[in-house]
């Protein structure tokens, strides 16, 4: 496939603003020829005139500034002419627009009128970037196939530090180089790459529930999505999906059979009951490691200070393990505060997965109770760190490194 040259750059107002002449210069150094676009708040931060002259192109601003005789459409006419749009920085406030189809300025009506593959490099305020707004656009425009160069982490021009500084130059550059995802085929189930065909996948999901008393518990923040996803993207990949789920409110993933579970004990039991049909079991769920060792059938009241003993759950992985059939593979979960890669791979090998998905819950808007994870997924012969994206793509992708596995297991045998 040709690389593309024509290349749309729409720049947003936000203090990123600056970086998009840079970014000019790099796309034009490896062959594109780049057109400018900018929202009327971008130029509030820097003059068409320095894209204007870095390009050698007039500098699209506005729908309304050709005279009648012109009668031109540069919406229309910029949309079927780029190969690729780039948008950098994308203001939240764009990004919203995009989501939501809105076309009330020159640069959302070229994006809803052109069929160039899309590039999203977002800029902002680390409390813009992790506000649930922001995270559910990100998504829908990722589920349309759109590629979203993530912005890195550091001391941000508002003077915050954290994630929503402009990507590197050298990011969004390769993005715009990229061939059309795999991944906007796979959305369609009918085109759907069917590598898990003639699997069972066996997928726990959710936080467990340890009773205190009648109406109480012990519970923690996961919500069952990760599992979800899994689920989904396994089913729709060709698997026949069995998901054991302490989540309550997700609703059930269309083709999968579903074993509602409230407690560790419900769902290692569900889990043993099932094993013998799986050839993959995956272990998303959040399982409490303690259980209240005698729990009220009533009420508990506040009368006086109370001690609450607990004991340790069953190791739900490690049953697994013991008792699954040759060849069935297993892929544990690890929340941790932090990356600890040599804590998860001494993990792998103690409870001997055959991989493990390291995740880092210490990070705000990713991981536990959150739409977007990021981790690292790793087996004896793999380390593949996968940046933050949406659940549904991790899912893929952590599904790609387990076929990569069976292929290999298959080849060692
Ligand atoms: C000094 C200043 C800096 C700003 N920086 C950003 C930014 O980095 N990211 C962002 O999403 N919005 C930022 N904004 C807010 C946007 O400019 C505002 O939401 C605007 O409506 C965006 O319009 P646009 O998306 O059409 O470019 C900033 C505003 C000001 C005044």
């Amino acid at each position: 496939m040709p690389e593309p040259r024509r290349i749309l750059l729409g720049v947003c107002g936000g203090v990123a603003a600056y970086k998009a002449a840079e970014l000019v210069r790099e796309l034009q150094r490896r062959g594109a020829e780049v057109r400018v676009m900018m929202t009327r708040a971008a130029q509030e931060f820097v003059r068409p005139l320095t894209f204007a002259a870095l390009t050698g192109h007039k500098v699209y601003t506005s729908m309304w500034e050709t005279s009648e005789d012109q009668a031109a459409m540069e919406h229309i006419e910029q949309a079927q002419w780029a190969e690729v749009l780039v948008i950098a920085p994308a203001t939240a406030h764009t990004l919203a627009r995009l989501s939501a189809g809105l076309a009330d300025d020159l640069l959302s009506t070229t994006y809803l009128a052109t069929d160039a593959r899309v590039v999203l490099a977002p800029a902002m305020n680390v409390k813009m970037w992790n506000h649930a707004a922001t995270r559910a656009n990100l998504e829908t425009l990722e589920r349309r196939g759109h590629r979203i160069v993530a912005p890195g982490s550091g001391y941000l021009a508002c003077g915050m530090t954290g994630d929503g500084r402009l990507a590197d130059t050298e990011a969004i550059v390769q993005a715009a180089f990229e061939q059309e995802p795999e991944r906007v085929a796979s959305v369609d189930p009918a085109s759907a790459a069917q590598d898990l065909a003639g699997e069972t996948v066996l997928v726990t999901a959710g936080g467990t529930r340890e009773p205190i008393d009648a109406v109480r518990f012990i519970g923690n923040r996961s919500s069952g999505r990760m599992g979800y996803a899994l689920a989904e993207a396994a089913q729709r990949r060709g698997a026949r999906v069995i998901l054991v789920s302490a989540a309550r409110t997700l609703p059930a993933p269309a083709g999968c059979e579903v074993m509602p579970v409230e407690t560790a004990e419900d769902m290692h039991a569900a889990v043993l009951y099932r094993l013998p049909e799986a050839t993959i079991v995956i272990k998303a769920a959040a399982v409490s490691d303690f259980r209240v060792r005698e729990v009220s059938a009533s009420k508990l009241h506040r009368e006086a200070p109370r001690k609450i003993e607990l004991e340790p759950t069953e190791d739900i992985v490690r049953s697994v393990i013991e008792r699954r059939a040759p060849g069935t593979l297993v892929i544990a979960f690890a929340a941790e505060m932090g990356l600890d890669v040599e804590r998860a791979q001494e993990k792998l090998r103690r409870k001997g997965a055959d991989a493990i998905f390291l995740n880092d819950i210490s990070q705000q808007g990713v991981g536990f109770d959150a739409d977007r994870n990021a981790g690292v997924f790793l087996s004896e012969a793999a380390e593949v760190r996968l940046p933050e994206m949406s659940k549904s793509e991790v899912a893929d992708r952590i599904l790609d490194e387990i076929v990569l596995l069976r292929a290999a297991k298959a080849v060692a045998r």
